[in-house]
């Protein structure tokens, strides 16, 4: 089932998101859904706040990005209870965007290297190294979590640049292919 994507001014992508219980009521569909809506979107990545849920639930798809990095051949994957233990390596400028902020990209600083934990879709607890690309996105969709967004690392100069786009969006204008879910 396709979910309405939830677009910057709602409350829900401005929480710290909670840990799950394993036993955590339709997960299994909830994760299924999240890639379906993730999928139609277009994205590479899908946090459970931007579907309206605070809590710590991610899924990721590199696989469209694999004609450029082979490395991520059917790359999909779900990620429930991450956090970031550190972040580290060379710090590198790219490029982002968010299908919660609609028509914004900029350029964002973030490390190259991550330490997380989280669980697989089977419940088994993983510790990894993370680089590259999947760092990147991992970071970008593990900040949803905290209630973070790739804007908060802009400079306040680039802020005041899409001042614009944000206020339509509180407006609730956003302009997508995909369904949404504005605070108006
Ligand atoms: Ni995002």
């Amino acid at each position: 089932m396709i979910l309405p994507i939830y677009i910057y001014g709602q409350p829900v992508l401005r929480k710290v998101a909670e840990d799950i219980e394993p036993d955590y009521p339709e997960l299994k569909t909830l994760i299924a859904n999240m890639f379906e809506t993730m999928d139609k979107a277009e994205g590479v990545g899908l946090a459970a706040p931007q579907v309206g849920l605070p809590i710590r639930v991610v899924v990721i798809n590199l696989d469209v990005l694999s004609d450029e990095h082979p490395e991520y051949k059917g790359f999909c994957k779900a990620y429930i209870n991450p956090h970031i233990l550190e972040v580290s390596g060379e710090e590198i400028n790219m490029e982002e965007g968010c299908l919660s902020l609609p028509g914004i990209h900029e350029t964002v600083k973030r490390g190259n290297k991550i330490h997380v934990t989280y669980m697989d879709e089977e419940m088994k607890p993983r510790d990894e190294v993370v680089e590259g690309y999947l760092a990147r996105v991992m970071q970008h969709e593990f900040d949803h979590l905290e209630g973070k967004m790739f804007i908060d690392h802009i400079s306040p100069l680039r802020k005041q640049m899409i001042k614009g786009k944000l206020n339509a969006m509180l407006k609730g204008k956003a302009h997508c292919t995909y369904k949404v879910k504005t605070i108006k």
